[in-house]
């Protein structure tokens, strides 16, 4: 019997489920057996597999975290330990693995489809921190649980007439922080790819303050960190109470938004689509809307340009 496997690696990610769902149904109906694999590559090494039959992805296309669990496994950088895997995947006369990761998921996948097992990544972290797609599979979930988060915050900040500093999740990207700051009307935004002065910032508060302006939000990227720092800063320079918040893995929770799960079913059955072809060593990407796939090395190889248009309106209309 043909088989294809599955597994999630790396941070785990709202809507990932979903994809391993979107999998597991295209390769059933396409007259293959799916095997689960538990904890990432950890599971390939270690014989974590569960058969998945049709109602074994029932009621977790609305589920946040990933159902087949997670981990990072450092091992897997090491050839011998793919060599061991591929053997395990002959056992499992697997045809072929889609990965569900990040960028240090999509290596692993290159290496073992080096050693003769055709694998599929597809992007998913809530960082959209992956190059060679637009969008990455619980981006937009994590977005919006930071955005209702900070309207909280907002409530609080209003009534106390305080600054709210506000950090969120990305690791070395921006692109959360910056969605999110235009989204709650941020009267600052500070990301690792956009030099920034704080001087500045304080600047647009003191001149909003003149226009009767009492509170405040201010949203930092994880990437530049010091939220204390900042919120210190802010109270000694400008006398108004300031408030540091780390958000934290809230934002990795959660059920998926629409968004992630229509593009996690999309890319899943896309990625079925291209094992069922013999086509291996690929990454599913989002460019313009539409669903492409890419050879794994060069979209590891590929750069995206901050959204510095987006950048500029979030600061232009927050005064
Ligand atoms: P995260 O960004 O959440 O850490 P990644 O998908 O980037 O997730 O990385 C997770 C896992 O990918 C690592 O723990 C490891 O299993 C695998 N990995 C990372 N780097 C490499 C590499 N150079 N070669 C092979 N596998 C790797
Ligand atoms: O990549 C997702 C992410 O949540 C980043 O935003 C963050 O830097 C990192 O993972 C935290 O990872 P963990 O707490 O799982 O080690």
């Amino acid at each position: 019997m043909k088989r294809i496997g599955v597994l999630t690696s790396g941070g785990d990610a709202p809507g990932m489920n979903a994809a391993v769902r979107a999998v597991t149904r295209a390769a059933l109906s396409k007259g293959y057996e799916v095997v689960g694999i538990q904890r990432g590559y950890n599971g390939l090494l270690n014989g974590e597999t569960i058969n998945l039959g049709v109602r074994d992805v029932s009621n977790i296309i609305q589920r946040g975290g990933t159902t087949l669990y997670t981990a990072r496994c450092l091992e897997f950088k090491e050839w011998d330990y793919v060599l061991k895997a591929k053997a395990r995947c002959d056992e499992l006369n697997l045809v072929g693995i889609v990965v569900i990761g990040g960028d240090g998921s999509f290596r692993g996948a290159a290496d073992l489809s080096k050693a003769g097992v055709p694998c599929i990544g597809l992007p998913g972290t809530i960082d959209n921190d992956i190059s060679c797609t637009e969008y990455t599979i619980g981006y937009d979930t994590a977005m919006n649980t930071a955005m209702e988060m900070i309207d909280k915050l907002r409530d609080t900040a209003m009534s106390h007439d305080r600054c709210s500093v506000v950090e969120v999740m990305g690791r070395n990207a921006g692109w959360i922080a910056l969605n999110v700051g235009l989204a709650v009307g941020a009267i600052g935004v500070i990301t690792p790819e956009v030099p920034y002065k704080l001087d500045d910032i304080i600047a647009k508060m003191e001149n909003s303050k003149k226009t009767m302006k009492q509170h405040f939000i201010v949203v930092v990227s994880e990437g530049i960190g010091n939220s204390e720092g900042i919120a210190k800063e802010i109270k000694e320079k400008t006398g108004i109470e300031s408030r540091a918040t780390i958000l934290g893995h809230v934002q990795r929770g959660g059920n998926p938004t629409l968004r992630d799960r229509v593009v996690a079913s999309e890319m899943g059955y896309y990625a079925v689509n291209l094992l069922d072809k013999g086509i291996g060593n690929r990454v599913v990407a989002m460019q313009d809307h539409k669903i492409v796939d890419f050879d794994i090395k060069e979209a590891l190889a590929m750069q995206k340009p901050f959204d510095e248009n987006l950048y500029k309106i979030a600061n232009e209309i927050s005064f």
